[in-house]
């Protein structure tokens, strides 16, 4: 039996939490720093990584990184060099997401589908540029800027603001000192996951997110604000882009950079034909929160399998033909201002129907009440035989849980409940 050190405190950890919990092969799970919903909390996160380090010690324990953030500082290296366990990639395999320009041209060396696009690091040029060219681009900052760095630009004036946003009064600081202008893509977004040993990468189904805060996919970008999984994408897409992901860990792996742990591919598919958008380095959120209910297998033996190469030894993964759905539950005002502090009534409610998971993000205890502490506060997923299904009981169990100030989207999955 092992014990699991995972770190983070969103929904996505909470949903890891929730799936390691049930391995065979896992004793305790220790969240750091977890959230109100977390059982073994420890009392610091990523920053203290000397704590961590000897946390991990001093239980014997395997550790799991969830966000971006730590994976990007190298604290999977940092274990890792202290003879520790640790699932995720390396710093130097981070890039793939910290750096656009660098995703970008990996891409294009890999022959990986994405589209055109130039890089600028001074507005004159990066004006002049889009003067010449069809109205209609998009605008993305190099460095992480936690879904802020993107600006889909419809015409000259918008494409302006951003490049002056970023480049001119660097409202993203050194994230946006340089900038890519890329084509606009039409389609339909996906977001397909696999794990990797650096060697080989084995699915781990797909998803399709709500970014903006509003319905009807209006307003600022969020982190997401729901999701459904499976993404409902044909056979021939699922085979390309598995081809996309294996040209990746080749990719990185001849570059002399393998890459080992989750692979996100954040994908727009046109015409029938997937093009990548994005890597990102680790599971969405909420996208975890809608994939990993519907896992059959143990994942414990697959992480482990991964940190030791040993991937090509195990079976494909076992997942529910069943769709599920997750609503995010967010605090007025997010993705800007928000309140916390608000006490969140509704979660112990005993009649939330089977096949509903309340995963907390943004939550912590003082005395016997639950309170809010984020911009996500609580994702609800729910499982069914139709996207539908699934739809219908994650709502009626959203709507059981209140607090002052609460927002969710009322349209997650409601497109995809047409299209299936
Ligand atoms: P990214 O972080 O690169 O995935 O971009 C965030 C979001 O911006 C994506 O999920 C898309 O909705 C949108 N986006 C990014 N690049 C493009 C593109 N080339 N064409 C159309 N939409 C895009
Ligand atoms: N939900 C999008 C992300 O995790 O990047």
């Amino acid at each position: 039996m092992v014990n699991i050190l995972l770190v983070g405190s969103g929904g996505r950890e909470a949903a890891l939490e929730w799936k390691l919990k049930q391995s065979k092969l896992v004793d305790q799970v220790f969240t750091a720093p977890g959230n109100a919903g977390s059982i073994n909390n420890l009392p610091y996160g990523s920053e203290d990584i000397h704590r961590l380090v000897d946390f991990a010690h001093e239980h014997h324990a395997f550790t799991v990184v969830g966000p971006e953030a730590p994976l990007s500082a190298g604290l999977v290296n940092t274990m890792e060099d202290d003879g520790l366990e640790a699932f995720g990639p390396s710093k130097e395999a981070t890039q793939l997401e910290s750096s656009k320009i660098y995703a970008k041209k990996f891409m294009k060396r890999q022959n990986i589908p994405t589209p055109e696009f130039e890089i600028f690091d001074e507005y004159d040029l990066a004006e002049k540029y889009v003067e010449s060219r069809r109205p209609g681009v998009v605008v993305k900052a190099d460095g992480l800027a936690s879904g802020k760095g993107v600006f889909v630009c419809s015409n000259l004036e918008e494409t302006r603001s951003a490049l002056r946003t970023l480049l001119i009064d660097r409202q993203l600081g050194s994230a946006g000192e340089k900038v890519i202008i890329e084509e606009t893509l039409g389609g339909k977004e996906a977001s397909c996951f696999f794990i990797s040993d650096g060697n080989q990468v084995i699915p781990f189904s797909s998803a399709q997110d709500h970014k903006r805060i509003y319905d009807g996919d209006k307003g600022p970008n969020t982190g997401g604000m729901g999701c459904y999984s499976p993404a409902l994408l044909s056979q021939d897409v699922q085979d390309e882009v598995t081809q996309i992901a294996n040209r990746t860990i080749s990719g990185m792996k001849h570059e002399g950079v393998p890459y080992k742990g989750f692979l996100y591919l954040g994908l727009m598919i046109a015409d029938d034909k997937p093009h990548l958008l994005e890597f990102n380095v680790r599971l969405g959120d909420p996208e975890a929160q809608a994939l990993l209910p519907r896992c059959s297998s143990d994942l414990f033996p697959y992480l482990k399998a991964c940190v030791d190469g040993d991937l090509p030894k195990m079976e494909p993964m076992d997942w529910t033909r069943r769709h599920s759905v997750c609503v995010v539950m967010a605090s007025g005002g997010y993705p800007n201002k928000f309140d916390t502090g608000k006490k969140i009534s509704g979660l112990t409610d005993m009649s939330v129907p089977q096949d509903v998971h309340v995963f907390h993000a943004g939550t912590k205890k003082e005395d016997d009440n639950i309170l809010t502490n984020g911009g996500r506060v609580i994702g609800v997923t729910a499982l069914g035989d139709t996207v539908r299904a699934a739809r219908d009981v994650a709502y009626v169990s959203v709507s059981r849980i209140s607090w002052d100030g609460e927002y969710h989207r009322k349209d997650i999955a409601s497109s995809a409940c047409k299209e299936q």
